[in-house]
């Protein structure tokens, strides 16, 4: 293995008590940032974790949405995929808004995920959901791991994406539900078994959502393996802060604290180089429009039809670091996604066509909400200068993303 893959590696053993710890600092902090930032003063309201059914899948299995609520934001998940299906926060004024693209029912998520896909339409659009065993794309559905080359069925045109399809996010994962003084978590636990997609080795996942009296919302990833494989985890919500179905993000302003980009060649895959940002639309260190540049003709957003692009966060290593900061002006709702993951893939919806009906019974058009998709960088397994994405038996991956939410004047 490469250097500083091993490097990598052996960080990640120590990750979980800085994690926790880091978890810790980040919601006193996130409570002071909200307050900072004009949200209503920490509150005392219960933090309160609910379930109903959300309907049978076509395989037969029962499905719940869990709703966890802190009086002030309201998130709803299901068991079907990990999937975020709703986020409900205030804005400036105290109105609340879903700030996630989904779907009202649980046959949309199993619709949009047949394979192969349909041609002429939005494709899979994850809308929400963990991914996983392998989030972002696999160049040629094939990675050579320890001397042996595996294969991968392709759903993107010559290449992986998101696992393969009907992937860990259209699985029905296991809940565990539980409550502490200072908030609740729905626990949501997946075993994949050697050879799912082509993969090898039986990974044991699990994605921990934990909702406390802070207006954030914490996924904690964890992943064990009985042989040598690969992992990237994220979660894949569209976050529209004006409000799901209410038009387009390209108002919104964004901030990456990234100097450098992953550039693809014209199927997405990372051509191994790692550039800089400055002096190209990529540029988000400092906060602009999301389409102040969308429509150059630079030829990195030409080919993926607007942003789709994985940054190199600045501090890159296991540390709890910003991956990003959102505000839309009109509203006032401000989101930051914080992370230990390397780099962060920022996707506008370029593929939304306008046929997908959504929560609200509207449909999603092209730039109808924007990702924050903390990860390590795409096909990783077959660039040695990434940071690795091996997972090794004994050494178990962990990961966390916190999306805060808050407002502005
Ligand atoms: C990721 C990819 C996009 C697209 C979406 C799902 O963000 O990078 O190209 O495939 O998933 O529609």
């Amino acid at each position: 293995m490469h250097t500083a893959s091993r490097g990598h590696r052996t960080r990640r053993r120590v990750l979980p008590v800085a994690v926790l710890a880091l978890v810790a600092a980040l919601a006193v902090s996130a409570g002071a940032t909200a307050r900072r930032s004009g949200a209503p003063r920490a509150h005392t309201a219960a933090v309160t974790i609910s379930s109903r059914p959300f309907g049978t899948t076509t395989g037969g299995k029962p499905v719940r949405v869990y709703t966890l609520s802190n009086g002030h934001m309201r998130v709803r998940i299901t068991n079907f995929g990990g999937v975020i299906q709703s986020i409900d926060v205030p804005d400036r004024r105290g109105r609340m808004a879903d700030v996630t693209l989904g779907f009202p029912k649980l046959g949309g998520y199993e619709a949009n995920d047949v394979y192969p896909q349909p041609s002429g339409g939005s494709g899979s659009t994850y809308f929400g959901a963990t991914v996983g065993r392998y989030a972002n794309r696999i160049a040629n559905g094939a990675f050579t791991l320890n001397g042996t080359t595996y294969h991968l069925p392709k759903n993107n045109g010559p290449n992986t994406l998101h696992g393969g399809p009907n992937s860990w996010n259209s699985e029905v994962w296991a809940p565990t539900v539980s409550r502490t003084a200072s908030g609740v978590s729905l626990a949501l636990t997946l075993t994949s078994p050697d050879g799912q997609n082509g993969f090898p080795g039986t990974v044991v996942a699990a994605v921990t959502f934990t909702l406390g009296r802070a207006n954030a919302l914490t996924i904690h990833y964890h992943a064990t393996t009985d042989k040598p494989t690969v992992i990237n985890m994220t979660n894949h919500s569209y976050f529209n802060l004006a409000g799901e179905a209410s038009g387009s993000i390209l108002n919104q302003r964004l901030m990456i604290p990234a100097n450098r980009y992953t550039p693809t060649d014209n199927t997405q895959i990372p051509t191994g180089k790692i550039v800089p940002v400055a002096g190209t639309p990529l540029d988000f260190r400092h906060f602009k429009a999301i389409g102040r540049d969308i429509t150059s003709p630079f030829p990195q957003l030409v080919l993926a039809h607007g942003y789709d692009h994985n940054f190199v966060l600045n501090g890159s290593g296991t540390g709890m670091k910003l991956a990003a900061r959102a505000i839309d002006p009109v509203s006032g709702r401000t989101l930051a996604a914080f992370t230990t993951e390397p780099g962060v893939q920022l996707y506008t919806s370029n593929f939304l066509q306008g046929e997908l009906v959504g929560t609200s019974g509207k449909t999603y058009r092209q730039s109808a909400g924007f990702t924050l998709e903390t990860q390590h960088y795409p096909d990783s397994p077959n660039e040695p200068s990434f940071p690795s994405t091996t997972l090794n038996p004994g050494t178990p991956f962990n990961s966390t993303t916190v999306f805060e939410f808050g407002v502005t004047r």
